[in-house]
């Protein structure tokens, strides 16, 4: 298998670094810093952890909860604030696809294209190119057409970069599968209306048009020759390539920037579903979960941050447990404390007090800091944020990363517990007692690992110990590229 090595998808993708960070004489003199007092922080501190605790019935009320709006949301179109979207996806791959076929992933700020050549049950996947290109800040608050014309030119450079291994049989258009990673009506495998921007981008003219249609629009001034064969979302496409190796897999979270799910449901547990007919009896649900907001435990500061956020009052779940969300959250209570407890002394840098200066990369990076006089934190509030800290500042930095963090993944695991309860409701047997694969994609998920233990731990909390031992949280790295683009294939037009 051939691989163009390049740097993961932002939208799922958490640079953090492993290495230490270098000794910084500047954190050696702020040790001797005496301005800086953490006692009168401690307070703050205190009420995050109690307003952010999530014991078992907060999780219990979440899961039911999720499982209850899912329903609601199967029942009728704006039943609840999960949109359970049908994908139109009723058949998975098998493993005997074959022939070359694209895919195109637009989900965050950078935008991947990729082919693959399949080889059918014994060769699988012969070859796999991919090549990512970074959206410029200012397309994505831009025009739908900039935006779409810019997708479409990467694609006809990596197009015209085809050779070697990959072959198109003469005759035949190129197919692509297109990943669009916001909450889209679907309208059919190839066609669907984008319901609104998530994320920070807020492109104009999009909303309310067929996404297809713009990309078609787009590849035609571009002179490009290529068919959508299926548009779906990231999680529909995890779920996709992670069942191409695993007959297992039901369900798919994306936790990265931001996060959704996406599980395998019957068509008679669909009540607004009306006409579509499925040869498997299945569908993937697109649940578009990071809308949820039963009982999530809010603090002021993330109601802060939603009201200055450019859509107030949705997503909320996805701004509580979301790699887009974490780091600002922290800052805001880094603020807080600086400002009522004098944490980092008298004086509160201008970087502290920007929004969005602190990533969750960041968080998690202080979050791995094992040294004696936590190094590595001082430096990164120091570069990133302006503040000088002393060891007591730094371990209470280090305490408000977690209890977010921990908040972030107890509820996701919750979330992931609400979708299995829910399938198993409805069809005994189908998930608990038997191997029942999760597949994970999503930087946030793959380069936090106290997020992603506080996530297990939920889950095994709600489920006990019988039934967490079944239920396998995998992590399927980057699949949704792969997935897509096997998805174009079960929905050729040509033979396959
Ligand atoms: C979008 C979903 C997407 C998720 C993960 C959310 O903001 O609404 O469609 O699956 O991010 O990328």
């Amino acid at each position: 298998m051939s691989i163009t090595v390049n740097p993961p998808p932002a939208v799922r993708s958490f640079p953090i670094s492993r290495s230490p960070f270098p000794r910084s004489p500047r954190v050696t003199m702020l040790l001797r810093s005496t301005t800086i007092s953490t006692a009168a922080a401690l307070p703050v501190l205190t009420k995050l952890q109690l307003d952010c605790a999530t014991p078992l019935p907060v999780l219990r009320h979440i899961a039911d909860a999720m499982a209850a709006d899912m329903r609601a949301g199967l029942a009728v179109d704006g039943g609840s604030d999960l949109k359970m979207i049908l994908s139109y996806v009723d058949c998975l791959p098998t493993g005997n696809e074959r022939g070359l076929f694209y895919a195109l992933d637009l989900g965050g700020t950078n935008f991947r294209v990729l082919r693959t050549q399949l080889g059918g049950r014994d060769d699988r996947v012969i070859a796999t190119e991919f090549e990512q290109v970074s959206i410029p800040q200012e397309l994505m608050s831009g025009t739908s057409e900039e935006l779409f014309d810019f997708i479409a030119s990467a694609l006809a450079n990596f197009v015209k970069k085809e050779g070697g291994k990959f072959v198109l049989p003469n005759g035949r258009s190129r197919e692509t599968g297109f990943t669009f990673s916001f909450p889209v009506k679907q309208t059919s495998i190839d066609s669907g209306i984008l319901i609104k921007w998530t994320k920070g981008f807020s492109v104009s003219g999009t909303p309310g048009k067929d996404i297809v249609a713009c990309l078609n629009e787009a590849m035609g001034r571009q002179g490009l020759d290529m068919r959508v064969s299926a548009l779906v979302n990231d999680t529909v496409a995890t779920l996709a390539g992670a069942r191409y190796w695993d007959n297992d897999v039901l369900v798919a979270v994306i936790l990265g920037t931001g996060t959704n799910a996406c599980y395998v449901e019957s068509v008679d547990a669909i009540p607004k579903l009306q006409g579509h007919k499925s040869s498997s009896g299945k569908t993937i649900i697109n649940t578009e979960w990071g809308a949820f907001s039963n009982g999530l435990p809010l603090t002021v500061y993330d109601r802060a941050m939603d009201a200055e956020s450019i859509n107030p009052g949705e997503q909320l779940f996805e701004k509580t447990i979301s790699g887009m969300y974490l780091g600002e959250i922290v800052r805001r209570v880094l603020v807080r404390m600086a400002e009522t407890g004098s944490l980092f002394g008298k004086h509160i840098p201008q970087k502290l007090q920007t929004p969005f200066a602190l990533g969750t990369p960041n968080i998690s990076s202080m979050q791995q800091d094992t040294s004696e006089d936590l190094e590595a934190v001082g430096s990164i509030l120091y570069e990133v944020t302006g503040v000088d800290s002393n060891l007591d500042a730094r371990r209470m930095v280090v305490d408000v990363c977690d209890t977010i963090a921990k908040r972030g993944g107890r509820l996701a695991g919750a979330g992931i517990v609400g979708i299995l309860q829910k399938m198993e409701e409805d069809s005994k047997g189908v998930v608990f007692g038997r191997r029942t694969v999760v597949a994970m994609d999503g930087g946030l998920y793959e380069h936090y690992p106290q997020y992603k233990r506080y996530l297990k731990e939920a889950v095994a909390e709600l489920l006990g110990p019988e039934l967490s031992s079944h239920v396998v949280i995998e992590h399927s790295k980057d699949g949704s590229g792969i997935g897509a683009a096997l998805l174009a294939a079960t929905n050729s037009i040509y033979e396959h």
